[in-house]
This record gives C-alpha cells, structure tokens and sequence, in this order.
C-alpha cells in the first residue's frame, strides 16, 4: 500500500516511516525540514521518498497525496511556545495544514486519514484519569490548533464519508526527539544533559507527573488506528497508561548514566501542569492497543540509542 506521511522527517513520524517500510509499504513524506531532518529517514532506504514541501501549501499536500490509500498527518509546528509567539503564522500549518489534509485525501480518493492530536486540548483538568469524553479547555494557541484540527477531521468522516481517526498523543518520547530547546521534551534534555556530564534542572519540587509513552507504543498505535475497521470520526487517547514523576524520572535515568545523587532544581514553570494521566480504555477496547513498553524500559532503550548515536 502507498502511505502518506507528513511530517514524517520528525520524531515520530519518522519511527512511523520505518515501521511502514518494514511491513512492505511504499511511503512518501512531506516535510518542510523546519525541524525534521533527512538522516531521520537514512534506516528507512529507498522505500521512503522525501518530498520537501509545506503542508500549509495545499497543491504541493495533493501532488504528495497522489496514489496514496493511508495518510498519516504528523506534521505541525510543536513548539507551544512558538504558537503563543506568532498564532498567525503557526495556525496556518497547525491547521490550515490539516484542512489541506484532508481536502487532499478527498480529492485523490485516499480511504483514510489519521491524525497526530495533543493531549494539550485537555488543558489543566484535574479530573484523572482523562478520557476522551471530558470537556477540552485549550491553554495555547497550539491547544487551540489542535483542537480545531480534530474538528475538521470528524466532520469530514460525516460529510463526506472519508474515514478518519485522532490520537491523542500525551508524552512521547525516544529516539530522534530533539533535545535542542528549553521545550524539547523533559526526557529528552535529561539524557542530553546527563551524558555530556552535566547538571538537569527540574522546574519545581519534581512531585509533577505525566503519562510518558515511549515512540515504539505510539507507531504501534497508528499502525493499529490505519487498519482497525469501524473507528472512523473517534478520537483516542494514546499514552502509557501510567504516572512518573520527575524525581523518579531522574533517577531512573541516573540508574542508567549515572550523574549527581540530586538534580539542580529551579522556579516551576509558569502554567505548568501538576498531573496528567490518560484514561486509554477506549484505545485498548477498540484499536486493540496495548502498551508493550513501560516507562524504565523506554528510557534504558533510548539511552543505548543515543550512545550509539554519539
Ligand atoms: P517534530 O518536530 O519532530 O515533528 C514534526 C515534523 O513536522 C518535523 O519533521 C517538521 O519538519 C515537520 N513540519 C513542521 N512544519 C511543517 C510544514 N509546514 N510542512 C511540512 N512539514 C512540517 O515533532 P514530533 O514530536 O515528532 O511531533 C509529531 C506530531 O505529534 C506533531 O503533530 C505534534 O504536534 C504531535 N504531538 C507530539 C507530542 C510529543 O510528545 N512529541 C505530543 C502530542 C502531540
Ligand atoms: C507537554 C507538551 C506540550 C503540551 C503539554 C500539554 C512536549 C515537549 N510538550 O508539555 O506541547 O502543551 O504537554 O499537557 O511534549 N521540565 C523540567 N526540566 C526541563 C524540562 C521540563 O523540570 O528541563 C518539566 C516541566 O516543567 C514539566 C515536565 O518536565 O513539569 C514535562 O515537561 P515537557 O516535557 O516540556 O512536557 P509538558 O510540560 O508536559
């Protein structure tokens, strides 16, 4: 089958790109590079075609749509802070570039689409665990972005039949996230830090939680959300299933570099959330999704990934 990735020089997509190609797809990618790099598709050989392109230009999404069954759309401006910073500019790839999505799919007849959402549009609620069923209150323009892009894609699968599915992806992380901001991902700036032989910085008392998933559990989630028959128009949590908290999270990492017994702490983070946990019944129950990965597991694997990588 052909397979549409956008995004899929970044992070995830590209784990997802090599776990298509090994199952026998042909894949074509749309990124800009704005962040994703062309090494991230050197594993995946020539069964993946790169096509440089934005996706918030719509006739460069539909020449990379053509012939494609599937479209995985991965591709968006991640960075929240980028979103608070110029809201004009990232809606038009945050969203405009899923509305060019899924008007491609439409125009080149693809079966289906499946979208990369945030758990950001949950916000601050306190009501854990968090199922798809609780009222969204986006704190960012990026949470805003993603929100509105969900919307789009249900209300395609009721207009015009095109099947579509959102994950909710909580806190990925793994090989080829990019450590190189203050907003990279924690896990990511941790490892970073800890192996040039330097101090991580926790932000607050490190009592904080999230859901961490490790990329190897989200691939697994789209492969299943691409194939699984009579989920079109549902939203789905993806996540671990379960609660680390930055402290344990540094010492799981310093069990596996090593680095001082404690970490430098420093102010919390304006508007940081204290807890977040998914509610991932609902992908359990209807993509069979199972989390194979748990979190120490994750992190031993990534920490051998970046050494190799060094
Ligand atoms: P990433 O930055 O590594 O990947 C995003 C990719 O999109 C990059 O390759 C980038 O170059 C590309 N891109 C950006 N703007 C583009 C444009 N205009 N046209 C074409 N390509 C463009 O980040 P990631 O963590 O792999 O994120 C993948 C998706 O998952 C994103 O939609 C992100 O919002 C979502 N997400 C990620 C997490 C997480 O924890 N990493 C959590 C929730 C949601
Ligand atoms: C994540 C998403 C963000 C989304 C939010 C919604 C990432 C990278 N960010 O933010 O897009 O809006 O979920 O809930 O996936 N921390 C440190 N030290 C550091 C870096 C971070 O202590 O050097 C702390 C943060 O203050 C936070 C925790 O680690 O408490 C996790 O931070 P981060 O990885 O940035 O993710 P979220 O804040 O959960």
């Amino acid at each position: 089958m052909r397979v549409l990735v956008t995004g899929g020089a970044g992070f995830i997509g590209s784990n997802l790109v090599d776990a298509l190609v090994a199952r026998g797809d042909e894949v074509v990618v749309l990124d800009d590079l704005s962040t994703g790099k062309r090494e991230n598709l050197a594993a995946a050989g020539d069964r993946a075609r790169l096509i440089v392109g934005s996706v918030a230009d719509a006739e460069a999404v539909e020449a990379a749509a053509a012939g494609c069954e599937l479209i995985y759309h991965e591709a968006a401006i991640a960075s929240v802070q980028r979103t608070v910073e110029t809201p004009l500019d990232t809606n038009l790839v945050n969203l405009g570039g899923t509305l060019n999505v899924l008007e491609a799919a439409r125009a080149v007849g693809a079966r289906r689409v499946v979208f990369a959402g945030s758990a950001a549009t949950y916000g601050d609620n306190p009501d854990m665990p968090l199922r798809e069923t609780a009222t969204p209150r986006p704190l960012s323009p990026y949470a805003i972005e993603k929100l509105a892009s969900e919307q789009y894609v249900r209300v395609w699968a009721e207009l015009f039949g095109l099947e579509t599915v959102t994950l909710r992806y909580f806190n990925v992380f793994g090989p080829r996230q990019d450590p190189g901001s203050p907003y990279s991902g924690v896990i990511s700036i941790f490892v970073d830090r800890l192996l040039r032989g330097q101090v991580p910085t926790i932000f607050g008392d490190g009592g904080q939680t999230r859901d961490f998933v490790y990329v190897a559990d989200v691939v697994q989630a789209n492969l299943l959300a691409g194939t699984q028959p009579g989920i079109s128009g549902r939203v789905f949590n993806i996540a671990g299933g379960g609660q680390t908290s930055l402290l344990e999270l540094y010492g799981h990492l310093r069990d596996l570099i090593g680095g001082p017994e404690r970490p430098a702490f420093a102010e919390a983070r304006a508007g940081d959330i204290r807890h977040s946990l998914a509610d991932i019944a609902a992908a359990r129950a209807a993509l069979g999704y199972a989390p194979s990965v748990p979190v120490a597991v994750g992190l031993s694997r990534l920490v051998d990934a970046v050494r190799a990588s060094r």
